[in-house]
């Protein structure tokens, strides 16, 4: 039997708290991580209000004066964590990585808002938040659609993605520096990417580093440069939520420029469609090609409200093809694809975060059924296997690290709050 009441939930964000920030497992994790903090304000917002809010402050410490926010913060050198900032080498104090990750804080920022209403926080956020998103704009936008470019597979945050298989080819990865993997020391080796996938994330890195982490250069020239389907569908919405702050502090000056990053987002999206595949999914850049795959992060579509009536029909056949076959949804990658995994990261695991923000475009656009499958299968595999990193879609063990902040964190949020979409879905809590 596990141990699955929101006091475990609560002592689990307790205890993965270092002073301010929440590290997202001990060990295998050890920093403070970017979307992870900000799934863990949700969580925290269930009890801690105050908590919450100083989750999203301290994550901006890291940011840096372009308005970019890395994907890790490094306040302290952890050897059980490889590549740490001996690695990376940015430059910059805190110590960061020179990537960044999904941009969910803008979406989470609204919801701590919404629930109370404290304005001094928000003031002092908001440009923060807007600076990273003018960040995204200016960088990661090549085509002028609205459409997010990634640099990395981890900036994406489903790290080793079948998605990234093939863009990741090109990639030349002879001249990695010699190194030791830590992850493999916390989790089983059947659970984690493969040596090959590694060394390629490491040359990638290692490119960053060589042209001292100038974003332009990298967005130009960087081996790796994938249209990322989740990165996209997550900045438009985030982009929403900003938009309906920008408008609760008046601040007019930056409205249209949010509103026009919405709608070249909102028609930008149909360069993802994948006609034979009936979904959106990612794009190399470099190869100009689909990736052909619907994955998990297809299903946000709903989440960023875009997507025709036959685009939805087309996606909605998807759902139901997996969700007839596979007793958890959602699985990262879809199990009649040749990549699926059931146990190895993003190659077939059930993310709880995922499940989160798929659920909540669902209840939005009015489909209670498929966003409650989705809902109750999240919870049964937490009270199933406990606070896991992710879990099999077959069988329901759970994979990863233990003891996880966002699992934790996104039970809370369904057992306990849901405030800033209740409104809207009514049955969520
Ligand atoms: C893994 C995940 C990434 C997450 C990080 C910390 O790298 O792929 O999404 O942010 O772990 O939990």
């Amino acid at each position: 039997m596990t141990d699955t009441t929101d006091k475990t939930a609560q002592k689990i964000l307790r205890a993965n708290d270092r002073g301010g920030y929440t590290v997202p497992t001990p060990g295998l994790y050890p920093y403070q991580w970017n979307w992870d903090s900000a799934f863990a304000a949700l969580g925290f917002a269930t009890f801690d209000l105050n908590r919450a809010w100083q989750e999203v402050e301290t994550l901006f410490q890291g940011q840096w004066t372009d308005g970019f926010l890395p994907h890790i913060v490094f306040r302290v050198d952890e050897p059980s964590y490889f590549p740490g900032p001996s690695i990376w080498r940015t430059g910059v104090t805190p110590p960061t990585s020179g990537i960044t990750q999904p941009p969910v804080v803008a979406t989470v920022v609204r919801a701590l808002f919404e629930q109370d209403n404290n304005r001094d926080r928000l003031e002092a956020l908001y440009p923060k938040i807007l600076a990273w998103h003018r960040w995204f704009a200016t960088y990661r936008d090549p085509l002028n659609n609205g459409l997010v470019m990634t640099s990395h597979p981890w900036e994406t945050g489903r790290d080793n993605s079948p998605e990234w298989d093939v863009p990741a080819r090109g990639v030349d990865s002879s001249k990695v520096e010699p190194y030791e993997r830590r992850d493999l020391g916390h989790v089983d080796s059947d659970m984690r990417p493969k040596k090959d996938d590694y060394d390629r994330y490491i040359a990638i890195l290692e490119f960053g580093r060589s042209v001292g982490w100038n974003h332009k250069t990298i967005a130009e020239k960087g081996p790796f440069r994938v249209l990322d389907v989740g990165l996209s569908f997550i900045l438009l919405r985030a982009n929403r939520d900003l938009l309906a702050l920008a408008e609760a502090l008046s601040r007019s000056d930056d409205v249209d420029f949010l509103r026009d990053r919405i709608e070249l987002a909102e028609y930008g999206v149909s360069y993802l469609w994948d006609e034979a595949i009936g979904a959106f999914c990612s794009r190399d850049l470099i190869a100009d090609k689909s990736s052909g795959m619907c994955t998990s992060t297809s299903f946000l579509a709903l989440y960023a409200d875009v997507g025709s009536v036959d685009q939805r029909a087309r996606l909605f056949e998807n759902f139901k093809r997996i969700a007839t076959t596979t007793r958890y949804m959602l699985p990262s990658t879809d199990p009649h694809h040749s990549a699926f995994d059931s146990k190895r990261y993003w190659r077939g695991p059930v993310w709880a975060v995922v499940n989160l923000m798929a659920a909540i475009g669902f209840y939005e656009q009015g489909y209670a059924l498929e966003a409650d499958r989705i809902r109750e299968d999240t919870l049964s595999l937490i009270k199933k296997a406990g606070f896991f990193e992710a879990f099999d879609p077959i069988s329901g063990e759970g994979t990863g690290g233990p003891d996880f902040t966002w699992t934790a964190a996104v039970w809370l949020y369904w057992s306990g709050l849901g405030q800033h979409f209740k409104d809207d879905i009514g049955e969520m809590v």
